[in-house]
């Protein structure tokens, strides 16, 4: 359901507009005129306007200039009586206009372009959350708030504030964006803070991705899972704010140490696979396990999981090439993530059992020149096993490991829980 305001005079026309978009699902907001439907915008929050040109006083015409001066990307589908109107160099300017339809208006390719123009997230009910705007603010006198220089690529974000926190030094960057370290002020509480960058801010699947990282954490409560602490949307940044570890990623232990003794990874393969029981008891998948996604604090040796943009729920269907997801070095993704097929917990399990592979021998299990044939690799390619590369390796272990590492997801564990009971006998 979308939230749609309709500008047009013609009392029959907001009739027929109204009765369309309801039985369409929508909520309808008529304006008689482009200075009521100015008026209208700020509190309604439109997710589409539908224009018509030709109105007495102030127009469709007066309606797009205005909101040319306003910060605002909400789409418009322009409806005119007027034959040529999408060469008007005035309407050329004005880039929220999508769409140009002609009198009478054919409902039926209304439809559809309404359907083109509202992102899938609004049908899902997923809009990138209810962000409230002061209700008095005006969008002529107040616009929406420039992002901040900070959410630049160009410039730092060092020393803003969001949220309450002061943002103080970078933590980690990924691809859409960047983890800072910061402090709470009013908690006097140091914190990490993930911000959207300011080009995946404009993508309304980043968006959403990112909203569903934080809301997901929400949900989650576990020792062995990063704490959320907050999340929101200010001066156009969308921001986590998670409880920060005094820790390194997996990633960067295993890079400065070669690798780590397989006590150790013992260890930490018990507390992931803790902390991935309780996402899979959601019925989620993370489908990111990887050692740069495990964060191990320093003084408790406590391992968390991170890192929830790729959270899917069970046999959700993977995008490989779409989403982006899978891209750089694929050294930790399941054979069906691969084949882009369905993925469950047990997509999860492989990961794990490519990031224990990694931290015991110190390469991953598959490796190639190109992510095409890491991939391949990961399809085809057999399991060599751990304990024949490291003889001080437990050889139960190793067959776990194995095991966890099989092509079909059936000849794997069935679950984390029983991942957990094979474990516990590990010596
Ligand atoms: N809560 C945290 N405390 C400390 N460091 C963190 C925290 N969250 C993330 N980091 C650091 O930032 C890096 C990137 O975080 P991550 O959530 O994986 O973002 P991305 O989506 O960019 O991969 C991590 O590998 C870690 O080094
Ligand atoms: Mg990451």
């Amino acid at each position: 359901m979308a939230r749609i305001l309709v500008v047009e005079d013609d009392i029959d026309m907001q009739e027929l507009y109204t009765e369309f978009l309801i039985k369409a699902n929508h909520q309808a907001l008529i304006a008689s005129n482009g200075e009521e439907g100015l008026k209208k915008i700020p509190r309604f929050r439109p997710d589409l306007i539908i224009l018509d040109m030709g109105m007495p006083r102030y127009n469709g015409l007066h309606l797009l200039l205005s909101l040319r001066r306003i910060d605002r990307k909400v789409p418009i589908i322009i409806v005119s009586g007027k034959t040529g109107m999408k060469d008007d160099i005035e309407i050329k300017l004005c880039t929220q206009v999508k769409s140009f339809l002609y009198k009478p208006v054919d409902l039926n390719t209304l439809k559809k372009k309404i359907d083109e123009l509202i992102p899938v997230s609004l049908y899902t009910g997923e809009h990138p959350f209810p962000f409230k705007e002061d209700d008095n603010n005006s969008l002529i006198t107040n616009p929406r708030p420039k992002p901040l220089a900070a959410a630049n690529k160009t410039s730092s974000m060092i020393g803003s504030m969001l949220g309450g926190c002061r943002i103080d030094s970078v933590l980690g960057e990924g691809g859409s964006g960047k983890v800072y370290r910061g402090l709470h002020l009013a908690m006097n509480m140091p914190v990490a803070i993930k911000i959207l960058s300011a080009d995946s801010a404009q993508d309304v699947n980043d968006i959403n991705r990112f909203v569903r990282e934080g809301r997901l954490l929400a949900q989650i409560t576990h020792p062995n899972i990063v704490k959320i602490i907050n999340m929101g949307y200010e001066s156009n940044c969308y921001f986590i704010v998670m409880r920060y570890l005094e820790s390194e990623n997996l990633l960067n232990i295993i890079k400065a140490k070669k690798y780590i003794p397989y006590p150790i990874v013992l260890n930490i393969s018990k507390q992931v696979a803790m902390g991935l029981s309780a996402v899979h008891d959601m019925k989620l998948v993370h489908r990111d396990i990887k050692p740069s996604n495990i964060l191990l604090e320093k003084s408790t040796g406590i391992a968390q999981i991170i890192d929830f943009g790729t959270v899917r729920g069970n046999r959700e269907e993977e995008k490989v090439t779409e989403d982006g997801y899978i891209v750089g070095t694929p050294y930790y993704i399941s054979p069906e993530q691969c084949l882009g097929e369905n993925v469950d917990s047990r997509s999860d399990i492989y990961s794990l059992g490519c990031t224990l592979f990694h931290a015991l021998i110190g390469y991953p299990p598959f490796m190639a020149d190109n992510p095409m044939d890491t991939m391949i690799a990961h399809v085809r390619d057999p399991i060599i096993e751990p304990y024949s590369l490291k003889a001080e390796i437990s050889p139960l272990f190793s067959k776990i490991i194995v095991k966890m590492l099989q092509k079909k997801p059936q000849d794997r564990y069935r679950d984390m829980y029983e991942v957990l009971d094979e474990l516990e006998k590990v010596e």
